[in-house]
């Protein structure tokens, strides 16, 4: 090659967006993904949609938004119909997609430099595709393997946050043998706890599973809704208050967290609490209020907290932080969440947008985190 010549072009970084999944939120995260595919910058990132099915099973999906949205309450869903299966090589540092069709050598998709695993609850959002990526060797945007799985299991989250001193509420666990072997125990065992109860899931999201329970008559019937979900269930009092959430974006090379202005989330008296329905499909009892009205004080709490919470799992890239404001100001903290809703409608990208930050330069700022972190232990 001559020294006159210009060197090549370097490869646009190949984004692999992951969306669809096993878990209850599957069309959650096939929402999300119909918003990062209309938002991701063409001219500076390859896109490779890569949809699971309810099965598990990868696929090439189609690279088009509207096949993706929530369009008139229809949920979209990603099946082996919509394109041939993609494995993910899992020899160390060739991070490639191989596309396999029945009776065919596996063809080539090509090395991949970030994956976005757009997936919601378990078997996305908890570790386990964390843990596949790392063992390929591909950055991945968002909370590694430990946060994830922490964020995911509500209990667990709860033990990490108050053994770093965070505020969280009272609460019990209902183990699976416990429930199984005892169920009257149980329910003696929460009764400390008073009324209202939310009966939740351990690993879940979305509200799926959840009760709120005023008449301990009904906490058997709660407890079994939400072990059809997960066999670990959650049982917390409830707490009045405003429910406030806070964005949370990882540092650039080494530099601390940051936090958005905290967004309000106000329920009408439609829906007992802010549960599925009102998250995605009765949007009109719904009012989203980004920046939440608050003191200056309060928010500076709430700020804090939100990155003291992030820190505490050890999360990277991005996390929502969601918080209870009681009527004499204290802050609860609810919960983590390292993959949360991400549609150019969803809180968190508003809380940003809100705070000066647009949706396409979000996309492009987590996957700018995920290109420039290692991989391996970190
Ligand atoms: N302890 C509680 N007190 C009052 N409301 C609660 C409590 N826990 C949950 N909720 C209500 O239920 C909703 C869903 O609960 P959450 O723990 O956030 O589960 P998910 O992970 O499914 O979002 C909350 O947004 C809130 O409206
Ligand atoms: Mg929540």
């Amino acid at each position: 090659m001559s020294e006159t010549q210009p060197p090549a072009p370097a490869r646009k970084p190949r984004v692999a967006l992951l969306f669809g999944g096993r878990s209850g939120e599957h069309a959650v995260s096939a929402s999300t993904a119909a918003g990062v595919l209309g938002a991701i910058d063409r001219d500076r990132y390859d896109v490779v949609p890569v949809g699971i099915t309810r099965a598990g099973r990868w696929v090439v999906a189609e690279d088009r938004a509207e096949r993706w949205q929530i369009t008139d309450g229809r949920l979209p869903e990603v099946t082996s119909d919509d394109g041939a299966e993609v494995v993910l090589s899992l020899t160390s540092g060739e991070g490639t997609l191989r596309v396999l069709e029945p009776g065919q050598v596996p063809s080539l998709l090509g090395a991949v430099d970030v994956v976005f695993p757009l997936l919601h609850g378990p078997f996305g959002e908890d570790g386990t595709v964390q843990g596949l990526l790392e063992l390929a060797d591909v950055r991945y945007v968002g909370a590694g393997v430990l946060a994830s799985a922490v964020g995911m299991d509500k209990h667990f989250m709860k033990l990490v946050l108050a053994g770093h001193g965070l505020p969280v509420g009272p609460y019990e666990v209902i183990r699976p043998h416990e429930w199984v072997a005892d169920p009257a125990g149980c329910v003696a065992r929460v009764e400390r706890l008073g009324l209202p109860l939310f009966v939740k899931p351990a690993r879940a999201g979305s509200s799926l599973g959840i009760t709120r329970v005023d008449d301990l008559a009904d906490l058997p019937a709660a407890v079994e809704t939400a072990r059809e979900h997960d066999p670990k269930v959650v049982v917390e009092a409830g707490i009045e208050g405003r429910e406030i959430e806070c964005a949370v974006l990882g540092g650039r090379a080494g530099a601390p967290a940051r936090a958005s202005l905290p967004g309000e989330i106000a329920v009408d008296g439609t829906h007992a609490f802010y549960d599925f329905e009102a998250k995605y499909l009765d949007e009109a009892h719904v009012q989203l209020d980004c920046p939440a009205k608050l003191p200056d004080a309060v928010v500076d709490t709430i700020r804090d907290l939100a990155v003291r919470t992030f820190e505490a799992v050890e999360a990277e890239g991005l996390s929502r932080v969601d918080v209870f404001v009681t009527p004499d100001e204290q802050v609860i903290v609810n919960e983590i969440n390292t993959m949360p809703g991400f549609t150019p409608f969803s809180m968190y990208p508003r809380m940003w947008e809100a705070s000066g930050v647009s949706y396409p330069e979000l996309v492009d700022e987590l996957i700018q985190l995920a290109l420039e972190r290692p991989t391996g232990l970190r």
